[in-house]
């Protein structure tokens, strides 16, 4: 049985370069989905799983994101004044809903390296990692399930989601054996973006993660790969191949609804996806999108 997992770390320091001029003075994890930030669905989720304790690697113009986990005392007073709870409630979800710590990347050399970064604050525990371009839908817990699969393994657990072969080089992709478990695998390669019609598989792995420890000692010692990057995936694989001191790694099969925000086409369909089931929205905003989708047709 392994150690209770209590910390997430949200890597936050990319540039964003996919969605600029938008992204020019604000980090992309700020951008709004429908009615929150991107960011905010990521913590909402660690929280939910029970990690109230959030590291974010933040790069420059990280202002904007710590202001939106912070307390604003001007907005609240002026919404209290008013009597407006229902908003002075809206800002105050992001404020209220985890410890948030920041530590800044520095230079960026790699998703690996952000992560590595985290190696003061986590300590020697196992820890959730979870990648701002991926929304998760709350209503498919994915995060718990890894979590229960490290401590009942006490290995090293990826989400892996079965993608059309023509997408398998936007991802790192395992190679995969069946466990007693139909919807977790055991990992035995791993290859970071691999040359269309090269991937082993079609098993991506798509931003979750829960790590033990050694991913730390490992990642000091990787080399740059991909991109001239230091690659998590290149540490993931290292861990893989040696089972007798990391415990191996495990990927649990995602079959639920995922958002992707990473390029402006995904992110359009997100918001689409995510205002059609809104609460307040979705009601007057399906109407609406079946017109106009007619109207296209016509
Ligand atoms: C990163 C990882 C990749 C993973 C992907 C999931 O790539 O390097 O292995 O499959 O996240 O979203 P990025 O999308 O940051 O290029």
């Amino acid at each position: 049985m392994g150690f209770q997992i209590t910390k997430a770390v949200i890597p936050a320091a990319g540039l964003g370069t996919r969605f600029l001029p938008a992204t020019k003075a604000m980090p992309k994890e700020m951008l709004p989905v429908v009615d929150r930030p991107a960011i905010q669905y990521v913590v909402e989720e660690a929280v939910s799983a029970g990690l109230h304790d959030v590291l974010m690697i933040t790069g420059r113009n990280k202002n904007a994101l710590e202001n939106h986990f912070d307390r604003n005392a001007e907005l609240e007073a002026t919404l209290l004044k008013k009597g407006d709870s229902e908003r002075l409630r809206k800002v105050n979800e992001s404020t209220d809903l985890a410890d948030v710590h920041y530590v800044r990347q520095g230079d960026p050399k790699g998703l690996g390296h952000a992560v590595l970064r985290a190696q003061m604050h986590v300590g020697r525990e196992p820890f959730a990692v979870l990648l701002g371009d991926d929304i998760i839908d709350a209503r498919d817990p994915l995060l718990t399930k890894m979590m229960s699969e490290q401590i009942k393994r006490n290995a090293t657990i990826v989400a892996l989601l079965e993608v059309d072969p023509s997408q398998t080089h936007l991802y790192g992709v395992a190679t995969v054996e069946e466990t007693e478990d139909e919807d977790v695998v055991r990992i035995t390669d791993l290859v970071e973006k691999p040359a269309p019609g090269t991937s082993p598989s079609n098993y991506a792995i798509i931003g979750r993660y829960v790590l033990r420890p050694e991913i730390f000692d490992v990642l000091e010692k990787t080399e740059p790969g991909k991109g001239g990057e230091i690659q998590l995936t290149d540490a993931l694989q290292k861990m893989a191949g040696a089972p007798e001191w990391t415990g191996g790694v495990y990927g649990v099969v995602f079959r639920g609804r995922r958002y992707d925000t990473g390029d402006r086409l995904d992110y359009l369909k997100a918001i689409v996806q995510l205002a059609s089931d809104h609460s307040d929205l979705g009601d007057d905003f399906r109407p609406w999108l079946k017109e106009f989708s007619s109207a296209l047709d016509s």
